[in-house]
């Protein structure tokens, strides 16, 4: 209902004010949420154009200052801004510092919300639930602060933080967005294909879920774009090497750690094959899996070429595999 999702909308922008207006303007605010930014390395002008805030570490302060203003408890219920128990309300991002998450077009949709101590005890982020607003699966953070830079460049680097985004921004980098922790979809997808071909995953160097990450890339090959890869050094992410680089150093570990991603998908995979001569069957279908989903039949060509060489198999043996993969899926 249109009204319902405006009025959903309405309190969410109020929402991002707030946190905004406690953050810089009272004592908590200043020292609690302002300097753990400024602690991270965020600047001011970074803070305000990313509308950073915070939540009092109050059971329901941002809700009272709401409802006193007007807004309804059934949209805060709905937008998850609070959560209704019996006759209590209660803040649910209460002490957390907040990332808003904006549509294309900078209508604020929801919330992130870290904490300011990496305790093991609470997620280090919650977020939003999803809503009649809010959308994960077709919601990418920073696309609206990156749409010109991503048409501009041609490119768009695809990263997995929040922080990661606003590190970029802060050294010069704006076509970038974040798929923010979650496995990416084709919805997610289709946003960036409609200002760029060109996507370039950044991965952090954690190896967790990286192997996993990749099948998310078919999604990517699918839609006809061509697939950069770059993984940045062990215990760093895109936020933590750009924080501790200069903007020149950033620049150029993008342009010479970036590979194409059918090339990286082949070495990673024979490195396994390697170790592991027995799975080669599997590893080789997985590789021709990938090439399946590219669209254009001479780019796949070029591929098989070079994956042939990479994992030293036989052409003739991968065109069989496509073959059989093309049958299967009809
Ligand atoms: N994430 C989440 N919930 C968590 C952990 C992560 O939603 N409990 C999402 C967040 O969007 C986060 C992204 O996954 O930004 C990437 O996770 P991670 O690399 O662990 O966090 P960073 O972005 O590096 O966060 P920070 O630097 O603040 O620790
Ligand atoms: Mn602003
Ligand atoms: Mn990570
Ligand atoms: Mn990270
Ligand atoms: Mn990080």
């Amino acid at each position: 209902q249109a009204n319902e999702r405006e009025s959903m909308y309405l309190v969410s922008e109020f929402a991002s004010k707030y946190f905004q207006k406690v953050m810089h303007k009272t004592d908590p605010g200043k020292a609690i949420g302002l300097s753990y930014f400024k602690e991270r390395g965020f600047r001011n002008e970074i803070i305000e154009k990313f509308d950073l805030g915070y939540c009092l570490d109050e059971w329901d302060g941002f809700t009272k200052e709401a409802l006193a203003e007007g807004y309804k408890l059934e949209y805060l219920e709905k937008t998850g801004l609070s959560i209704v128990k019996g006759e209590k309300q209660f803040d649910r991002f209460k002490g957390r510092v907040m990332f808003p998450i904006k549509s294309m077009s900078g209508r604020v949709l929801g919330f992130g919300g870290r904490i300011l101590t990496n305790n093991k005890k609470t997620a280090k982020y919650l977020n939003s639930p999803e809503s009649e607003i809010y959308h994960k699966s077709k919601v990418l953070y920073g696309i609206y602060d990156a749409k010109q830079a991503i048409a501009k460049e041609d490119n768009c680097y695809l990263v997995e933080g929040y922080t990661d985004v606003i590190q970029f921004h802060q050294s010069g980098i704006e076509n970038v967005v974040s798929s923010s922790g979650t496995a990416l979809t084709p919805e997610q997808i289709r946003l960036i294909n409609r200002l760029t071909k060109n996507i370039t995953v950044l991965f952090d160097g954690d190896a967790a879920g990286q192997r996993a990450s990749l099948r998310g890339i078919d999604l990517i090959l699918e839609q006809g774009m061509n697939v950069k890869v770059c993984t940045f050094p062990e215990g760093e992410d895109p936020d933590s090497f750009a924080k501790n680089h200069s903007d020149e150093e950033l620049k150029e570990f993008l342009e010479e750690n970036s590979m194409d991603f059918i090339r990286y998908k082949a070495s990673l995979l024979m490195e396994e094959a390697k170790s592991d001569p027995v799975k080669k069957a599997g590893l080789i279908r997985d590789m021709v899996t990938s090439i399946s989903k590219i669209p254009d039949n001479i780019q796949q060509e070029i591929y098989l070429g070079e994956c042939s060489r990479i994992m030293d198999i036989s052409e003739n043996v991968l065109y069989s595999t496509l073959a059989q993969l093309n049958a299967k899926a009809g």
